[in-house]
Parts: C-alpha cells; structure tokens; sequence
C-alpha cells in the first residue's frame, strides 16, 4: 500500500528531525517578572531543588503523555506531576509568557492554555484529579494547504519558543493552576500516536472579575480517537478541530509577541495573598518592577517581607544541588556529589537518546 509506507517514511522522517529534542518550559514571565518553571531534566536529581511555581512531573526525558493515558492522572499536568509548592501572582487581563528551552519543528500541533481554580486552599495542597479545566486559549491549523500546514506549534518557534496568554478580564479573583499544552501530531496518523506535552503553572489570579467558568476533568478532556488527537497532518487539510473543551466567553487568543524580563521572581508560598517576591541580587530597575506589581496586585508591603523571608532561593544551578546534598550527606564531600550530579545526568542524557530512537 504505497500510501501507507509513504506515511510510515513521513513519521519516520519527523521522528528523526526530532533528534534536537523536545522541550521543556524553562520560566514564565508576568509583567516582566520571571519566575522560574520546574525542571523535569534537573530537578528530580537535586537533593533540594527549588520551591517553584511550576508543578513538578517526571518527564526527565522531556517526553510526552500518549492518548492511552488520557484517562489518567498523569495526562493533568504531565507524568506523576505533583502539586507546585509556590505559585505566581497575575492580574486579570494580564498576559502569562511561557518560555519553553525548545521546540522541534516536526513537532506540529495546537498550542491550548486551561484554567482551574483550586478553591480558597489555594493550588499548592489541591487533589489534582479534582481541578475541573476551562479552555482560555488555543491556536490549532494556521494554514493547512501545503502538508504537513502551519500550526500553533510553528507559531510558538517563531516566537522564540515562546507563547502569550492572556487570562481573561472576567474570571473571578482566586487560586487557579495554568494548564498549558503543546500537542504533537507527527504520528497522530495511527491510533495512541498524538504526543501531548502538558505543564502547569499555580497562579494567583487578582482583580474585579466575577466569573467562575465551568471546566472539565483533566481526565476528561480527550479521547484518543477525537478528531484533532487522531488526525494524519501529511495531507493538506481545509480544517482542523482542536480537542478539547470549547474557549469559555471572554477568552481570546492574542497576538503572540515576547515579554522583556526586567527581574527574577521567587515563587510566592502560602495561601495569603502576596506581592510577588523578588530575589536580592536586583537593580535599580528590578526594584521598580516590584513596585509596579505589587501596586497592580491589591496586598500591602508588609506581606512582601514575610514571603521574601519565607520564599526560598531560586537559584537553580545543578553545581548549588550538589553543594545542597555533600552538607547534607555524612559521609559526603562536595566532590562527590558534583560526580553524582554529573552521573545522574548522563543517566538522563541516555534515557532521552532512547526515547528519541523510539519516537
Ligand atoms: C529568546 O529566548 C531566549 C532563551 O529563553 C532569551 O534568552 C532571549 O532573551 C529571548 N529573546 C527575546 C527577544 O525575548
């Protein structure tokens, strides 16, 4: 059938290009505040890494949750994720930047942005299996007249591997998580072959809004034959239906364009409402940043001192881990834990050369 064996050649090619890796978001930047995401590739082989606002997940290889696990925890926000222990502080109508390391150009699919609010407990204790997502943003099938098309995915890379999402004026003050997604369809042509990449975020979300949008369970959200999860991009599409939910009233998917990071923000602990909290090491022009943002946030500065205080360090260099775990070990020295450090990387350097001989 030569079709098919073209598609299977197609798949393969895609599989090879991939060779530059799939990606990871490295921060997201609100108002020019950067707060650092977890590392799925540096993180888990830390002692201590760091209290961020981006939930944790197991994908040390950068991989992705296949349709087959759609109807399972890990499909939420990524393998194993457990809740982020901070979160970050946005504006109703503000705009979220979310900054992935990189994205491979064979990977082509919709980019999608959810919402779920956690309730008055805040995100950083909630069931995840619990959290009911609405959709604020998707950008699927740009131009589908010349196989494989141009996607969100195509977007995203032009935009220096990056997305602008804005959340929405009307949703209500409160504690939500960001579910933000790329969906790879290269293989998307056979059954279990679509490659979604979840990640979350807790925010904060402050303002005047009133809505409180209905959502669906993560669990929920796809199906592995929906139309847009089972779909062959390598013929020329007139039209692509993107999974999942329908964009809720008052979203809008905006313009992309970058954000300039004007500081380095520390995740925010608690379920107090909180000005971000910024590193130390901050200039002149950081501090005003801080000013700006937290007179856009309604909270007053004494709240800042305790969250500054409380808030741990964000620096995230592997080389502070390893420094981390020799004082914590007896019998460690710091020698030995950059050698740890540098084993436990080669380990995932391999396992992620498998994964892409897999794919
Ligand atoms: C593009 O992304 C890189 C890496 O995240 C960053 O260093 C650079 O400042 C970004 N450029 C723009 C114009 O945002």
């Amino acid at each position: 059938m030569p079709s098919l064996s073209s598609k299977t050649l197609l798949s393969a090619l895609a599989g090879a290009a991939s060779v530059a890796a799939h990606g990871h978001v490295n921060n997201i930047v609100i108002n020019g505040l950067s707060y650092q995401a977890y590392d799925p590739t540096v993180f888990p082989y830390m002692a201590s890494p760091p209290v961020v606002a981006g939930w944790t997940s197991g994908n040390t290889d950068n991989g992705f949750v296949a349709p087959d696990a759609f109807a399972s925890g890990d499909i939420i926000c990524h393998k194993d994720a457990t809740n982020a222990k901070g979160h970050a502080v946005v504006a109703a109508g503000d705009k979220v930047f979310i900054q992935w390391n990189s994205w491979p150009e064979s990977h082509k699919g919709p980019v999608l942005d959810y919402l779920a609010n956690c309730g008055s407990s805040g995100c950083e204790t909630v069931d995840k299996t619990a959290l009911e997502f609405f959709k604020i943003d998707e950008v699927g099938l740009i131009d589908g007249s010349s196989a494989p098309g141009t996607w969100g995915s195509d977007q995203l890379i032009a935009n220096n591997n990056s997305w602008m999402v804005q959340i929405p004026a009307n949703i209500a003050p409160g504690f939500y998580v960001l579910r933000h997604e790329i969906i790879a369809l290269h293989s998307a042509g056979q059954e279990n072959g679509a490659q979604n990449y979840p990640v979350c975020f807790n925010l904060q979300v402050t303002g005047s809004g009133t809505e409180s949008p209905a959502g669906v369970f993560g669990q929920s959200l796809y199906t592995p034959t929906d139309p847009g999860i089972l779909v062959n991009i390598y013929q020329s599409l007139s039209s692509y239906t993107i999974p999942g939910p329908a964009l809720i009233d008052g979203a809008s998917s905006i313009a992309q364009g970058t954000s300039a990071i004007t500081a380095s923000a520390t995740a925010i602990t608690g379920s107090a409402t909180a000005a971000p909290a910024q590193t130390t090491a901050t200039s002149a022009v950081a501090t005003s940043a801080a000013a700006t943002s937290a007179a856009a946030t309604s909270t007053v500065s004494s709240s800042v001192v305790g969250v500054s205080s409380s808030a741990p360090v964000t620096t995230a260099a592997p080389v502070a881990s390893a420094t981390t775990s020799a004082a914590s070990s007896p019998t460690g020295c710091p020698g030995a834990a950059k050698r740890r450090a540098r084993r436990a990387a080669r380990r995932a350097a391999r396992r992620h050369a498998r994964d892409l001989g897999l794919n």
